[in-house]
């Protein structure tokens, strides 16, 4: 068993509360390889925001565990060198059994989500609080969830959403003693959340999805005032990516995420965590795609990896900066 605190990281209680206080909300990026990793931390550094590292269960099957709880604490060491020691949370992503959850603190995690929201309304009760009870003794917190998003996450896939009933927040939260909730407000996993058809077009003749379920984020709030708001699903699908990638031999469908305006509206708000992951992978493999059109020739994985990490970092303190607001807050 290691401690995440002696790995350099941070849970997320305090940064939440400071969130909320702010009206920001810190990133929770995906990451699966080091090139993800390093992208994300120079970018926090240098926009000075705290962050969340976070990983999927198919991402520790993928990086393998050990060497993940290396990773994060070199990251924590990474940014002190960069010239900031920023707050760094270990986040598992989607949790879908004790045992992961559990497992995933013995290697260092210091948050993890434990998502029993496709089960009966009593059975992720009872799964999320022995997640609680087991996390809370060594001060790891715990995200919950309730209603279900559309989409596709761990290979499990979602036909359409079932919204968090507002109703259900306050007994939630009380019988499980989570330390923050995940809700589902119209946001969805993946690069494609709408059909070009269930769009508008604005005055640029951007497509523009159906906004977010802004009242019923509100209706929970009135329920639990003051109480962490995660939101999942929330990468906004640059069009300048799909673009790029099917230029350079992609083959992506018609695209569209959650608008930036919307996130910029829900971070002022209690929600204190925003989820991306879509948004990373659309860079990346713009960025490799290009490079292998335009310089064929090239097999050093530096050269395709590199531009990658660089788009990457430039995407990370751009959402920083300009969505979530989370920058200078470290
Ligand atoms: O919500 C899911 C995340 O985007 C992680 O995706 O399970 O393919 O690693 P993944
Ligand atoms: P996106 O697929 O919208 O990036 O959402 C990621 C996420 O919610 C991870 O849990
Ligand atoms: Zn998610």
């Amino acid at each position: 068993m290691v401690s995440y605190k002696d790995l350099g990281l941070v849970n997320s209680r305090e940064l939440f509360q400071k969130a909320i206080a702010g009206k920001y909300a810190i990133p929770a990026f995906n990451f699966n390889n080091m090139e993800q990793m390093q992208a994300i931390i120079q970018a926090c550094v240098e926009t000075k925001s705290p962050v969340i590292l976070q990983v999927s269960s198919g991402a520790r099957k993928y990086a393998n565990q050990t060497l993940l709880r290396y990773m994060a604490q070199g990251a924590c060491e990474y940014s002190k060198e960069l010239g900031c020691a920023i707050p760094i949370v270990l986040h598992l992503d989607h949790g879908d059994t004790f045992e992961l959850c559990k497992s995933c603190i013995e290697y260092g995690f210091s948050s993890v989500m434990i998502d029993g929201s496709a089960h009966p309304y009593d059975e992720n009760v009872e799964l999320t609080r022995k997640v609680v009870d087991y996390a809370h003794q060594y001060d790891v917190t715990v995200e919950g969830e309730l209603g279900v998003l559309a989409g596709i996450e761990d290979e499990v896939s979602h036909e359409t959403h079932s919204y968090t009933r507002p109703e259900e927040v306050e007994d939630f939260v009380k019988k499980t003693g989570v330390d923050s909730l995940a809700i589902s407000i119209g946001t969805s996993h993946g690069a494609y959340k709408f059909k070009p058809e269930q769009c508008t077009r604005d005055a640029e003749g951007r497509l523009v999805p159906p906004p977010l379920r802004f009242d019923i984020l509100k209706e929970i709030e009135k329920r639990i005032p003051g109480f962490p708001i995660v939101l999942h699903g929330s990468s906004s699908v640059p069009q300048q990516y799909v673009d790029e990638i099917n230029k350079y031999g992609g083959k992506l469908e018609a695209a569209v995420g959650i608008p930036e305006e919307q996130l910029r509206e829900a971070a002022k708000s209690a929600v204190c965590k925003i989820n991306i992951d879509s948004d990373g992978r659309l860079a990346m493999t713009a960025a490799v795609r290009k490079v292998f059109v335009e310089k064929p020739a090239e097999f050093d994985p530096r050269k395709y990896l590199g531009p990658a990490r660089d788009e990457l970092k430039k995407l990370y303190m751009h959402k920083v900066t300009d969505v979530l607001g989370s920058a200078n807050k470290a």
